[in-house]
Formats: structure tokens, C-alpha cells, sequence
């Protein structure tokens, strides 16, 4: 791809107040500084339904634009009954058909989140590598990210402060930024 890396956000919580998006947000500012972001909004996704490609649906087109835009992805989730919410699995299937030319299919991810419980969506996150796997992403392996306690991990400015989440997350977008670079190269 030509012009500057443009990254897509996802976060799997519509949440005002989410601790997946703030984590996401962070996750960003690791990106070099040429590079572009676009948080995706999945909220007015309708249910996925084969009837509706037909005439695809205005929200749909639209998410589909800004994804075959984008170099890679970063998505944060939180875990939903020890998966992956509905919204996000939602988002995915409506991505994953032919019918819009699978927009996220061969390209870089990167995946975060975190719960305020202890378990920082270690089994909601297989989930979600499972689904990137059967869309056919490339996403980055090391290191996981998957905090706990992620409600006392903020300051008032939303900065994420835990040291070493911030090492991880710091490795984790070095890795994915590497992966971004060499398929735009490929
Ligand atoms: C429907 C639902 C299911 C949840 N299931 C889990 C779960 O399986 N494991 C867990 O650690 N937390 C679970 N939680 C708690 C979430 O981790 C918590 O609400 C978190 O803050 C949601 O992420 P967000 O802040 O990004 O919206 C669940 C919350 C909801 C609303």
C-alpha cells in the first residue's frame, strides 16, 4: 500500500467508559508518529443476517471501507462469558464474507484486554486469536497482553500506568509495527 500506514482500531466494548478502548487507545500511541488511526465504530452493526447483502447495509459499507484501508489492526476486547462479546463475533462475521471481499484477510494484528477480574481475558482471548485465525489474519503471537485488575491500571488522564503492561504493550505494537512493515513491502 502507497501513502502513510493507516492502522483500524476495534474494541469489542460499545462501553462509554470501556477499559478494553482506553486500553486500545494506549496501545496507539505506541505507533510511530507518521502513522494515521481510526477507531472503528462496530455499534451500528446490525445483526448479521445473508438476506440483508443483498443491499448491504449503509454500516456495514462503511466499516468495510475504512478496513481494506487499513494496514493492520489493533483490537482490545474484553471477555464475555469467557469469550468474546457478541458485538465483536457480530463485527467479524459481517467482515469474514466474500460479499465485501474479506477486508481483513492477510493482514497484521495486534490483540489486548484486560477485566477488572483476575483472569485479564485469558479465555476470551483464545477465543478471539481463533476467530482472527479463521479470518485468515496475521496476527502477532508474543507477547500476550491480558491484564487483570485493568480499573485501578488508569490515571485521571486515562494513561495507562501499570509498568509492566507498559512493556508489554510496548513490545507487542513494536512486533505488530514490524509485521505492518514488511507486508507493505511484500
Ligand atoms: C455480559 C458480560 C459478561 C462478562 N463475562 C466476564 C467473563 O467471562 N470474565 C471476566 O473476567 N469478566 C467478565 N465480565 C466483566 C467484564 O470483564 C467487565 O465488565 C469489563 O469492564 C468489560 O470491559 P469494558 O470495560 O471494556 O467494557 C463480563 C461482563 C459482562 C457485561
Amino acid at each position: 500500500m502507497s501513502g502513510k500506514p493507516h492502522i483500524v482500531g476495534i474494541s469489542g466494548s460499545l462501553r462509554q467508559g470501556s477499559l478494553n478502548t482506553k486500553l486500545l487507545l494506549n496501545a496507539k500511541e505506541y505507533l510511530p508518529e507518521h502513522y494515521t488511526f481510526t477507531l472503528a465504530d462496530i455499534s451500528q452493526l446490525p445483526h448479521y443476517n445473508q438476506d440483508l447483502e443483498e443491499d448491504m447495509p449503509e454500516a456495514v459499507l462503511k466499516l468495510v471501507e475504512l478496513c481494506k484501508s487499513a494496514d493492520g489492526f489493533l483490537i482490545s476486547s474484553p471477555e464475555y462469558n469467557w469469550s468474546i462479546p457478541g458485538v465483536l463475533k457480530n463485527a467479524f462475521d459481517w467482515l469474514s464474507r466474500q460479499a465485501v471481499g474479506t477486508p481483513l484477510a492477510l493482514k497484521p494484528a495486534a490483540i489486548m484486554g484486560g477485566t477488572p477480574g483476575g483472569f485479564g481475558t485469558s479465555r476470551g482471548q483464545l477465543h478471539l486469536r481463533e476467530q482472527l485465525f479463521a479470518l485468515n489474519l496475521d496476527t502477532v503471537n508474543r507477547p500476550e497482553v491480558l491484564v487483570p485488575q485493568l480499573h485501578l491500571k488508569f490515571d485521571e488522564e486515562g494513561q495507562f500506568t501499570d509498568e509492566m503492561g507498559r512493556k508489554l504493550l510496548e513490545q507487542l505494537m513494536a512486533n505488530f509495527v514490524q509485521k505492518v512493515e514488511r507486508n507493505r513491502q511484500a
